[in-house]
């Protein structure tokens, strides 16, 4: 096959910032995806629907002449976040879930959920409303070792919250694991699941391994929740594309200024815009299922959210290319995922 035409995908996690450097991160992605869950964690972040309005407003003026892109977006989850909140983020029509960061967890997560009780008047307005809660699946217990922190999540959180909110719809964000995929395929319709292009692609082994192969340490490629063991890849490859609508495309693309990546404490987060969709691309095909990349890409997440799925195509064309190793990011660079890498796919127009 040379060329594969698809709907055009959605992009169902997503960090686009805010500031002089979001026109250069939306760029990449409004190419691509039709639309895309935006998520809330600026600094300072979107608690509020007023200020989920004002940044959707701001993106939608930083589009690139002649993009069509639609954010849909969302609002950032606190200990305080009230009941007339969730209604007036409901009401909205512009708010399609609420995300809960447990504090501490990742990139700009400190005004994040301290504990999940403490947030039952919004669950509880969520479930009524039928608004999503959009997880980020990590508990942030410091004795828990980082490898195992989905998997503790599980069992300390999403398992007792599921009890307590029987109807509350749940995405489980960016899953990682064998552990989050069996959970997920065994529950009911209200839990589905993104998945990163980039935990399809690599292992754990590609933190420690430049593309020429040599030992090293790469910055780029440390996100939360961290890549996992082959084992893990493996059934994300096969949850992804085994057809189930239970699982969908979210690349969790974050970008960060370089110099902020590559320093002694590099921060959490991959910038794959640029090359996701050429990466699950190649990642559909190497499972032998090509033929299903469409209704991950761009029907399973639309289906979920209840919104209506796309009517423009899009062609990816077999034809070999590399991801340049920096992009203007405002007055700084962003590194791209897979720079250096060769990749198969590339979008035709
Ligand atoms: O690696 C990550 N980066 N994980 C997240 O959950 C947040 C993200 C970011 O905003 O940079
Ligand atoms: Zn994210």
């Amino acid at each position: 096959m040379q060329t594969l035409t698809i709907t055009r995908p959605d992009d169902w996690h997503l960090h686009l910032r805010d500031g002089p450097a979001m026109k250069d991160a939306l760029a990449h992605t409004s190419a691509v995806f039709a639309r895309a869950i935006v998520m809330p964690n600026l600094k300072p972040p979107v608690t509020r629907t007023d200020q989920a309005r004002a940044y959707r407003e701001r993106i939608v003026s930083a589009l690139a002449p002649g993009h069509r892109f639609e954010p849909l977006m969302t609002l950032y989850l606190t200990d305080a976040t009230s009941a007339a909140e969730i209604r007036l983020a409901r009401d909205s029509g512009l708010v399609h879930g609420v995300k809960l960061y447990p504090a501490g967890a990742t990139t700009n997560s400190e005004s994040g959920v301290t504990g999940l009780d403490r947030c039952d008047p919004a669950l509880q307005a969520m479930q009524e409303l039928d608004l999503a809660l959009l997880v980020h699946g990590e508990t942030t217990d410091p004795a828990v070792d980082v490898f195992d922190r989905e998997r503790a999540f599980i069992d300390t959180v999403l398992i007792p919250l599921r009890r307590r909110f029987p109807a509350l719809r749940i995405v489980f964000e960016h899953i990682t694991t064998r552990d989050a995929v069996q959970y997920v395929g065994e529950a009911d319709d209200r839990l589905a699941a993104t998945i990163t292009a980039h935990h399809l692609r690599y292992n754990r082994n590609a933190l420690f391994v430049g593309p020429d192969g040599r030992n090293g340490i790469r910055p780029h490629a440390y996100c939360l929740p961290v890549i996992k063991r082959e084992e893990h890849r493996q059934a994300l490859l096969r949850a992804a594309t085994g057809g189930s609508p239970k699982f969908f495309l979210g690349t969790d693309s974050a970008p960060h200024p370089v110099r902020e990546k590559e320093s002694a404490c590099g921060c959490a987060g991959c910038f794959t815009a640029p090359v996701a969709l050429s990466m699950y691309a190649e990642c559909f095909e190497q499972a032998g299922a090509l033929e299903r990349l469409e209704a991950f890409a761009s029907f399973h997440g639309a289906d979920f959210y209840r919104l209506p799925r796309n009517r423009e195509r899009i062609t990816l064309q077999r034809s070999p290319w590399q991801p340049p190793s920096e992009l203007p990011f405002g007055a700084e660079r962003v590194a791209p995922l897979g720079a250096g890498e060769n990749f198969a796919w590339k979008i035709a127009n």
